[in-house]
């Protein structure tokens, strides 16, 4: 038996659906485990691309199964827009989906005060969420006024609990738009969505302990990064949950005890979508040169994601919050072509140098990155098929990497295709996954 949490190690977007997509062969359960359709997972394989807000990539995995667990937020009209997504495709998803009872609803007036709250912001305030409803969703649940699926479903107590949230949030909706309209709004979706939502809500803690006990494997995927955890990201420019690897036991009802290893999944470079602190952001051509090579948009939004060099602050910060055993490095053909390559190893703050990621707001305006330079091995890493093969400059730029980061990279990807990856024989993950 072996469980593995797979953790975003930066601001997001660092490749998480590719390599789980890889690694679910060797997984029976793929395990969603907080966030919602916040996030954006792309899957390329076969030719055909897919791009999965809340259902966990092994669903593309013919036969494993996908849990949605207590600690998402779903809303209930994205995760039925999504099935359906995947049934057109040709996926099953009857009897292979399974959704937490006790996950938090997201319903229209969260997504509307999502958008109102940002509209109301100072320009230098705004955190440019996706406007989704994840905040208000979590704000409601830890306020207790949340509804949680199993209360969504239920006829006799949904109609109360809604009235209840109405009431109380009345002031503040009605500075925008109509009462009436939005429960109208909310009975519309329920109508749509019910009969079949039923069919896949379930107590999932309850069924990743049998699936454990049955000694098979789980894969739990985190959505967003460590960069954007609400505990140890750049607050307040963050998302509202725990990304990190302990927001896997509460998210899932899993007991630490039960966690075998993390993967964590970090680019060759740093990107990231929204507002807020990046210290090693460029804002030059040579950016934007990156953000064209790596097709650095947005997959929920759309937007263009910030670019720039790899911090290892960052990524140092992550492995030591996350318990990361071994990394897997994606994007490293995205720096074929640069000459030079820039590494930010400290953040100088007045006359110190901060190895770790500072708490206080006005800390962050006055840090100054520190970089050393590594020679780029300007050839293509397209088509290569192991370690041995890779430019000398690139596997000195990935020891350089992992000596900084004080963990081991065991998976190197170099495109956006499964095939393009290579997994190192020392693997050091205690398990096979992954090999072919
Ligand atoms: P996630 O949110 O962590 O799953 O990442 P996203 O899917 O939002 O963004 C990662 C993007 O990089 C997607 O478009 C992937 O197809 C792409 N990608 C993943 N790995 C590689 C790689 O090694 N090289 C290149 N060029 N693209 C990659
Ligand atoms: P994946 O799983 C990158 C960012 C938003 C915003 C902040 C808060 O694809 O890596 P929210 O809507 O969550 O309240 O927005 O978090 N954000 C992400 N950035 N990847 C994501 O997910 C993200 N999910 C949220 O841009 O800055
Ligand atoms: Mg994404």
């Amino acid at each position: 038996m072996a469980t593995l949490v797979v953790v975003g190690t930066q601001w997001g977007d660092e490749g998480k659906g590719k390599i789980v997509h890889l690694l679910s062969k060797k997984s029976n359960y793929i395990v969603r485990y907080q966030g919602g359709n916040n996030a954006g997972h792309t899957v390329i394989f076969d030719d055909k691309k897919f791009v999965l807000h809340l259902i966990p990539s092994g669903i593309l995995e013919p036969a494993k199964k996908a849990v949605i667990a207590n600690g998402v937020v779903v809303d209930p009209s994205s995760i039925m827009e999504e099935i359906e997504f995947l049934e057109k495709k040709d996926i099953e998803v009857n009897g292979r989906l399974f959704i937490s009872d006790a996950a938090h609803v997201i319903l229209p007036y969260h997504r509307y005060i999502d958008t109102w709250i940002e509209q109301q912001k100072l320009e230098e305030h705004k955190i440019g969420t996706t406007k989704k409803g994840i905040g208000p969703t979590y704000a409601d649940k830890v306020d207790r006024i949340g509804i949680r699926i199993a209360d969504y479903i239920d006829d006799e107590i949904f109609d109360e609990i809604l009235e209840r949230n109405l009431a109380e949030k009345k002031v503040i909706l009605e500075t925008f738009c109509s009462i009436e309209d939005i429960r109208q709004e909310v009975y519309n979706d329920r109508e749509r969505v019910i009969e079949r939502l039923r069919t896949f809500v379930t107590n999932t803690s309850v069924l990743l302990n049998n699936v454990i006990n049955e000694k098979q494997n789980i894969i739990f995927e985190s959505a967003q990064g460590t960069m954007l955890d609400v505990d140890f990201g750049t607050y307040p420019f963050v998302t509202s949950s725990n990304p990190l690897s302990g927001g896997c036991c509460v998210g899932a009802g899993v007991p630490p005890n039960k966690i075998d290893s993390i993967l964590g999944i970090v680019k060759a470079y740093t990107t990231r979508v929204g507002e807020g602190p990046f210290p090693t952001e460029l804002f030059d051509e040579l950016g934007a040169q990156i953000a064209d090579i790596g097709k650095e948009v947005g997959s929920t939004t759309g937007r263009p994601r910030r670019c720039g060099w790899f911090d290892a602050v960052v990524v140092r910060y992550s492995v030591m919050v996350n318990g990361v055993n071994a990394l897997a490095l994606t994007k490293l053909d995205v720096l074929d072509s640069l000459s030079e390559i820039k590494i930010c190893t400290g953040y100088k703050y007045k006359d110190e140098i901060l190895n770790y990621i500072p708490s206080g707001r006005s800390v962050y305006k006055n840090i100054e990155p520190q970089y050393i330079t590594m020679p780029g091995w300007e050839s293509s890493t397209q088509g290569i098929g192991s370690y041995e093969e890779l430019p000398e400059n690139a596997k000195k730029y990935l020891t350089k990497l992992e000596e900084l980061v004080n963990c081991k990279i065991a998976i190197v990807s170099m495109g956006r295709s499964r095939e393009e990856t290579i997994i190192s024989d020392d693997c050091i993950l205690d398990f096979s996954f992954g090999k072919q």
